[in-house]
């Protein structure tokens, strides 16, 4: 009998898998209401087809990025931003989606499956009023997600804002994101612009490194934005490292990582702290020192421990296994 599929987990805090079953009522336009429950082990697993926990936990696909070098910055912010919830709105944000859930680093995403948004896996319906009260149509839709490394409906000059603007309507409307100012919008444009295919394989392990260079991605990109007195977007990007952390933090759930565990979230408080600090003139030296720190004494001891966390084939597949499956 096929197990009935996940839908909607409440929060990252509610990861905490096949203990806590609960329903909530999603309301949206039309009343509809889905019964959702936590998403199992990773918040990612939420929008994976049955089957397909596995290699979407442990492979993605390979990405390399072509760009000028004065735009380093800005692709470094694009892509942190590419990966935080935040900068989406409803739904979306609760349940940790982001664009990378569909665009599995910048490209497509075979797995990706939500029942009620896709037909088949790697489709899904970005009209849907799941996401959206305002764009939501009654109608379903699903379509292939695309890969960005492959040229498009929508144009990637540099020069005629059209990916700009096609962000903006994806965030505010598709997504009932909060408007978006201008450097947020630009950063995403860059990265999308600098989207290529690699040589060679095009799908590869996970490693502990994603997220470590997404850290770091967000850190530069924080900074670099705090220099140019984009502070807003400077503070979602602190928002985008912290989680990063989280990701991290779920993969090294084994009780052998409780220390680093603490670690992590004394990491991300302190970044709250940074972020929250009134004195804006102490945000580039603090988290500058932040970053140094972390890179310094918890990063090391993160690589140290990765062949027995969640980032690997065999550790993850072993914890799959050991979740209740709802159905069966
Ligand atoms: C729920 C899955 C989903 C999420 C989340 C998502 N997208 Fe997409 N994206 C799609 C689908 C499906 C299409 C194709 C839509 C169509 O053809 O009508 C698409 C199309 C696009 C395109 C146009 C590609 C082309 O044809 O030129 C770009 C660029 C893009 N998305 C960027 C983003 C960015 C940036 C974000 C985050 C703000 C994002 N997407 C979030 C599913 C998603």
């Amino acid at each position: 009998m096929p197990r009935s599929r996940r839908t909607s987990p409440l929060d990252q805090g509610s990861c905490n898998i096949g203990k806590l079953i609960f329903t909530i009522l999603i309301g949206i336009a039309g009343g509809a209401a889905i019964a959702a429950s936590p998403a199992p082990l990773l918040q990612s697993i939420w929008w994976t087809a049955d089957g397909a926990e596995t290699d979407a936990a442990t492979t993605k696909a390979s990405t390399c990025l072509a760009f000028d070098p004065q735009d380093a910055d800005r692709v470094k912010a694009g892509m942190a931003l590419f990966n935080t919830p935040s900068l989406l709105g409803g739904q979306a944000a609760k349940a940790g989606l982001n664009c990378n859930s569909c665009h599995d680093n910048g490209r497509d995403n075979r797995h990706f499956y939500v029942e009620g948004l896709s037909s088949t896996p790697g489709t899904a319906d970005v009209t849907s009023s799941f996401f959206s009260i305002l764009r939501g149509n009654a109608v379903k839709d699903p379509v292939v997600i695309p890969d960005l490394a492959n040229p498009g409906k929508i144009s990637r000059a540099a020069d005629d804002q059209i990916l700009e603007r096609f962000i903006r309507t994806l965030i505010v409307e598709e997504f009932s994101g909060k408007e978006p100012n201008q450097s947020t919008l630009s950063a995403l444009a860059t990265y999308v612009r600098a989207i290529r295919k690699c040589d060679g394989a095009q799908i590869i392990d996970r490693r502990l490194d994603d997220q470590l260079q997404l850290v770091d991605a967000a850190i530069g990109g924080a900074l670099a934005m705090h220099r140019s007195g984009e502070n807003a977007t400077a503070l979602i990007l602190v928002r985008a490292a912290r989680h990063q952390l989280g990701l991290i933090d779920e993969r090294y759930s084994a009780p052998r990582f409780k220390a680093e565990r603490s670690a992590l979230l004394d990491s991300s408080r302190q970044l709250q702290d940074i972020a929250e600090a009134q004195n804006a003139d102490l945000f580039n030296p603090a988290l500058t020192l932040w970053h140094e720190q972390f890179t310094a004494n918890l990063v090391p001891r993160l690589r140290a421990g990765e062949r027995h966390s969640l980032y690997t084939r065999k550790k993850f597949r072993a914890a799959w296994k050991q979740v209740p499956k709802p159905g069966l």
